[in-house]
């Protein structure tokens, strides 16, 4: 893979013109776009149809429901030929394992192969409190030691940090057992999640941020270079790009940074 075809442009933008512009702006230099649940209900398959014409999409309506309806779903996600597409590992795994039928059982194949199926772990809005509240975390695990924490951070952070991030390994486990490609993770648990599942198990990185600007509703952030380094597959930027005034500028740094992290894994 090229560095342009490991970045992931999240067009979560409502109106369908404005997201074909950006992407018309971005083909040369973006392997895939992203579409979310604000583009999808807004326009439906033909925002699919019409961002198609300018790259790969990344279909992310993160289905959590009953097995058989994202069974069928998914099957629709193959007909529209996207090339990747989101289900909630809190579905669960039999909802998962319907997932990956549906796929199988479609007769349709995007140009690239069939699509991959990813399962989305933890939002990385979400922080230990929320997760408790919804009895998500549970005891200590033993990632604490194994994060690259930075010196700032007090053991108190870190402690509820390590909780989420042990819940985001516990989903990624489940997901690839019921034979999902990969997971969306948040950055600081992309290593651990690598070391957990293997390198064969696709890795989708969200906050990924320029140093020094704003992180929005995310919890953990980094840098194309710092998530690609630490095993990330591919990298997902939205408003970095698109609520840019430069966002061919932006695109590029990211691209010059996911090369710069290829050559050093090399
Ligand atoms: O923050 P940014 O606009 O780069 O977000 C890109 C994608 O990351 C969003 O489309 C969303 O699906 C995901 N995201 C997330 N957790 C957040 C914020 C965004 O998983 N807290």
């Amino acid at each position: 893979m090229d560095a342009k075809d490991r970045l992931v442009v999240a067009l979560d933008i409502s109106d369908l013109q404005s997201a074909c512009l950006r992407a018309e702006l971005l083909r040369s230099q973006v392997g895939m776009f992203k579409i979310g649940p604000r583009l999808y209900t807004a326009h439906g398959p033909a925002a699919v149809k019409e961002v198609q014409t300018r790259g790969g999409i990344f279909l992310d309506l993160k289905y959590h429901d009953i097995p058989t309806t994202v069974e069928d779903a998914s099957r629709e996600a193959v007909n529209l030929r996207v090339d990747m597409f989101t289900v909630h590992c809190l579905g669960g795994t039999e909802m998962m394992r319907a997932a990956r039928r549906g796929v199988k059982a479609s007769p349709w194949t995007a140009p690239g192969g069939r699509p991959k199926v990813l399962g989305a772990t933890i939002l990385t809005s979400h922080d230990y409190n929320s997760l408790r509240r919804h009895g998500l975390v549970k005891g200590v695990h033993d990632v604490f030691d194994r994060v690259n924490w930075g010196p700032e951070d007090e053991a108190q952070r870190r402690f509820e940090r390590s909780e989420v991030i042990s819940r985001v390994i516990e989903l990624a486990k489940e997901a690839r057992d019921a034979g999902l490609d990969g997971v969306v993770v948040p950055p600081d648990a992309i290593r651990v999640v690598q070391e957990e599942c293997g390198p064969n198990f696709l890795i989708v990185a969200v906050g990924i941020r320029q140093p020094g600007t704003n992180s929005h509703d995310h919890t953990s952030t980094m840098t194309p270079r710092e998530a690609i380094g630490a095993g990330a597959d591919y990298v997902v930027a939205g408003r970095p790009i698109i609520e840019s005034h430069d966002p061919v500028g932006v695109t590029r740094w990211m691209i010059e940074e996911i090369a710069a992290a290829m050559a050093e894994r090399r």
